[in-house]
């Protein structure tokens, strides 16, 4: 590639319409399935508030004024275990009897529900037992100890969720203990159901939608059970991921579907199989189905953070990501929205993948692939197209005597406009793909491009530093002397207030015995890399 001269998501979006929605909404027999006042009774006389405290309903400001609704958070997240779970299972708890209590409760969880459980032991002085797969990462196990303290016994069984499922039952039975389980109960049910009865008495005003994510359904039954009862013109927007969305194929086949797998990204809802009474709930009670990705919750939880300055874990972005999915498809202005954000739980090195991903979510980067001729004006023209916007990433490795493959990512301002920066490169005759979307191209290929190369003679490493500001990166590049060939370049913007580049130069001979001297006139601290021993096992 000649240095230029000096003057130079798709994401399956799924609805399920409710069809089934209010078709038996009767309050039930005595001895058949809780009808909508049994939960109502249920809720209203849950005792959740000796661990659980009442978080707030607070408007999400910078979000209402982009999307033009009001949307407002409820912060599940506030939690004393920082998510809602610990309603259902303290609910369920102190519902039993003291001779059920003395033999100690049991469950499997290697998240939230877990942490819920053993704060409810300690404050209920009993014994829980709690089975985590052998794979749980050793915070979680910590977190679970933390809360329960002496009155939790950890026993790590298996190498999925379901292996220690089924290890607990086992144990329930063996000696006599009652098994909490995380979402199929009506007290635990009842117990979540509690965050809606405090959205309703927050928010007297009108409510358009209430989002919220779905796991195994036990959060949404609770709150669309609690919703229709009370306000039953409040339409409750189901939420899960394009990749565990066992509730949405359930309810439209008018059965419980079993995953074969389930996305561990939103680890939170992966479920691969709803509960019985939560599945029978939600056909009854839920308006509506978003399916989000998870580039979009990505972005959600940097849209929460810009407002709250929190952090949440992606099972609690997917209310947001929802709110912002379906205001879009609705088109009109002026709504209340109530997002749930039910859990703050995040690994912290899980935040480097947020971040990365969060600007794609938000259509705020667009990611392409263009070729470029070898031949002279080619990279100015290059760079007069890229024009203002900012370049996020740029990698390229010398391939071919014709052309210039490069991995550009550039900063964009609205929807869609990807595909218009990929129109005007194509309508400078360059071939270009549009990798905005593309899974493989955002998680692998971003990183590999480059290799050994055969016409990489003679090719010269440097990495330089320069401080981050518009049009840096486009001013470097430029500014290499226009007989000197670019053979290699990587270039990602981390966030950092200093970018760092690598480059690999090939320099016509007469100019080698003055690189330095025209580089240090460049102006940006550099390093040779060419002797670097990684550069060589790799590049060369
Ligand atoms: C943070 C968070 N959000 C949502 C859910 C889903 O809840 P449910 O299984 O009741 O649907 C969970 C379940 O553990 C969770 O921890």
């Amino acid at each position: 590639m000649p240095a230029a001269r000096p003057a130079a998501s798709s994401p399956r979006r799924s609805t399920v319409a409710a069809t089934s929605a209010r078709k038996a909404a009767s309050p039930a027999a005595p001895s058949g399935p809780l009808g909508l006042q049994d939960y109502l009774r249920k809720v209203l006389t849950s005792k959740v508030y000796d661990v659980a405290v009442e978080t707030p309903l607070e408007p999400a400001r910078e979000l209402s004024r982009r999307l033009g609704h009001h949307v407002y958070l409820k912060r599940e997240d506030k939690q004393p275990v920082f998510s809602f779970k610990l309603r259902g299972a303290y609910n369920k708890m102190a519902q039993l009897p003291a001779k059920a209590l003395a033999k100690g409760v049991i469950c499997a969880s290697a998240g939230n529900h877990a942490q819920g459980v053993a704060l409810g032991a300690r404050r209920l002085g009993c014994q829980a037992t709690i089975v985590m797969p052998v794979t749980t990462p050793q915070v979680k196990i910590d977190a679970v100890r933390h809360f329960g303290g002496d009155n939790v016994q950890i026993v790590l069984h298996g190498e999925s969720y379901s292996d220690a499922a089924l290890h607990a039952k086992q144990l329930e039975k063996k000696k006599g203990m009652t098994f909490v389980h995380p979402f199929d109960d009506p007290d635990v049910i009842a117990g979540q159901g509690t965050v809606a009865m405090e959205i309703l008495r927050q928010h007297a005003g009108p409510i358009d939608a209430v989002f919220v994510a779905i796991g195994g359904g036990g959060l949404i039954a609770g709150v669309a059970a609690y919703i229709k009862a009370v306000r039953p013109e409040i339409k409750v927007i189901g939420v899960q991921t394009s990749d565990s969305d066992a509730m949405v194929r359930s309810v439209k086949a008018g059965e419980r579907v079993t995953l074969p797998d389930v996305g561990l990204f939103s680890d939170g809802t992966a479920v691969k199989l709803v509960g019985e009474e939560t599945m029978r709930l939600a056909s009854l009670y839920v308006d509506d189905y978003i399916v989000v990705n998870t580039d979009s919750v990505c972005a959600a939880i940097k849209d929460i953070y810009q407002d709250t300055r929190s952090i949440v874990e992606p099972a609690g972005a997917l209310g947001v990501a929802a709110v912002k999915q379906y205001a879009a498809r609705h088109g009109s202005q002026g709504k209340t929205y109530i997002a749930i954000n039910c859990g703050a739980n995040m690994n912290f090195d899980r935040l480097r993948f947020v971040a990365e991903r969060a600007e794609v979510g938000e259509e705020r980067e667009a990611l392409l692939a263009v070729t470029i001729p070898e031949e002279r004006g080619s990279f100015k023209r290059f760079c007069e197209t890229i024009g203002p916007r900012s370049v996020t990433e740029f990698n390229y490795r010398i391939s071919d005597e014709k052309q210039a493959h490069v991995f550009v990512g550039l900063t964009t301002r609205e929807k869609g406009e990807s595909k218009k920066i990929a129109k005007a490169f194509e309508g400078e005759g360059f071939a270009t793909v549009d990798l905005t979307h593309d899974e493989l191209a955002k998680t692998h290929i971003r990183h590999m491009v480059g290799g050994r190369s055969s016409l990489a003679e003679g090719e010269r490493l440097y990495s330089f530093v320069f401080p981050e500001r518009p049009g840096a990166l486009m001013g470097f590049l430029t500014s290499l002397p226009p007989g000197w060939n670019i053979s290699l370049f990587h270039y990602r913007n981390q966030g950092a207030d200093y970018g760092r580049i690598l480059v690999g130069l090939q320099v016509p001979k007469a100019e080698v015995s003055r690189i330095d001297a025209l580089l240090r006139r460049l102006g940006y601290p550099y390093v040779d890399e060419t002797r670097n021993p990684v550069y060589r096992l790799f590049l060369r």
